[in-house]
């Protein structure tokens, strides 16, 4: 008898793609991450506590999950870092980097050309460097002074999933820890934030089982030829990385941008049946948030919206529900239902997800 089980479907526990293995893993590496890092975030926040000079670089996916620590920073350690895609920030801040710079570099495989190229210009300059990485031994880890990893293990899709929610989960930690250090939120909502931060992975299996809507949500939606992404605050970078997702392995046009920004332009593009993903969780834009759906919905758009709020369920076409989170907490949740869709979107257009045209899981040139 034969075995008909290739090694690759081996490797795939049964799941068509890595991709969709990658994103049900997320509750497992979630908590991997959340533990791997419990006894060492502790001593890194205390080492860079001081720093006020803070640049966070990285590209693609690793820059959306920068852009999310820049919210957390600010919101909860009071620092206002400077993030920058690593491309850019070789040539733009080379003079400004000294010894009272931090330098914050994110990446997945630690061997990106840009982001090493920008981690090497900051130890010239003297600046301390944090990595946080997911390749163990990488040569990211070799040039930092510190690193963190986030124990996502091996990821074989293109399109980054895993290996973002568990940089934003070691980024919400460290940004905890910072908070704490200095002083600057209180100890019970740490706290808090931290026992939540530990209900992320279970409230994710819940969300893992929209699979099925969601590809039923893609399949009315396979035809369209432009997305848009909107978030406020902290929902910004989802709205970036849901659009990236789309961009990277459907094909299909997408753009992710601040809902303020709406009327300075985009909406000039939305016409009857253009979908709408609204990243929309309860905290302090909710209402500004509704006003921007009714503004592209009276244009004709087609609401998909991600939230908790009743009110939101009522303005939408699609109500994808979410967990009622602290808004600090929901970059990590919200992306899994956009991680799915852009995953439908491709099998239902016929791509390979797995194997993106023109793009590399690892750039290592510049
Ligand atoms: C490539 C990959 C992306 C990834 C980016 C940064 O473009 O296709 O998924 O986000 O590189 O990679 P890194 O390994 O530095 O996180």
């Amino acid at each position: 008898k034969t075995i008909d089980w290739t090694l690759e479907m081996a490797e795939k526990a049964g799941f068509e793609h890595f991709m969709l293995k990658e994103i049900f893993e997320q509750p497992r590496v979630l908590r991997d991450a959340i533990h791997g890092n419990a006894k060492v975030i502790g001593d890194v926040a205390r080492e860079i506590a001081d720093y006020e000079k803070i640049f966070i670089v990285a590209m693609g996916t690793s820059y959306h999950a920068g852009l999310v620590g820049k919210y957390l920073l600010q919101r909860l350690a009071k620092k206002v870092p400077i993030v920058e895609d690593a491309s850019e920030f070789r040539y733009e801040f080379e003079d400004l980097i000294d010894e009272n710079s931090l330098v914050i570099a994110i990446t997945q495989s630690g061997e990106t050309a840009d982001t090493l190229a920008a981690m090497k210009l900051a130890k010239r300059k003297g600046a301390k460097v944090l990595a946080i990485v997911n390749v163990v031994g990488s040569m990211a880890t070799r040039i930092a002074d510190l690193t963190l990893y986030t124990h996502a293990g091996p990821e074989i899709g293109v399109a980054a999933t895993k290996t973002y929610t568990t940089q934003l989960a070691v980024l919400t930690m460290l940004a905890i820890e910072l908070a704490r250090t200095l002083g600057t939120a209180d100890e019970e909502y740490l706290k808090e934030l931290e026992e939540n931060l530990r209900r992320v992975p279970d409230l994710i299996e819940d969300i893992l089982n929209l699979n099925e809507p969601l590809r039923e949500l893609a399949e009315g939606l396979k035809d369209r030829e432009n997305f848009f992404y909107i978030g406020r605050g902290i929902g910004v970078p989802t709205a970036l990385e849901g659009a990236l997702k789309l961009k990277e392995i459907s094909y299909i046009h997408a753009e992710g941008l601040s809902a303020g920004e709406l009327k300075h332009g985009p909406l000039a593009l939305i016409e009857d049946g253009v979908p709408v993903v609204a990243i929309a969780p309860k905290g302090r834009t909710f209402d500004k948030m509704l006003g921007n759906i009714e503004e592209a919905k009276a244009r004709g758009a087609h609401i998909i919206a991600l939230g908790s709020s009743e009110r939101l369920r009522e303005v939408s076409d699609a109500f994808i529900e979410m967990p009622d989170l602290d808004e600090i907490l929901t970059p990590i949740p919200y992306i899994v239902p956009l991680q799915l869709l852009a995953y439908h979107l491709a099998v239902l257009r016929g791509n390979d997800p797995d194997k993106p045209r023109n793009l590399a899981k690892s750039v290592t040139v510049e």
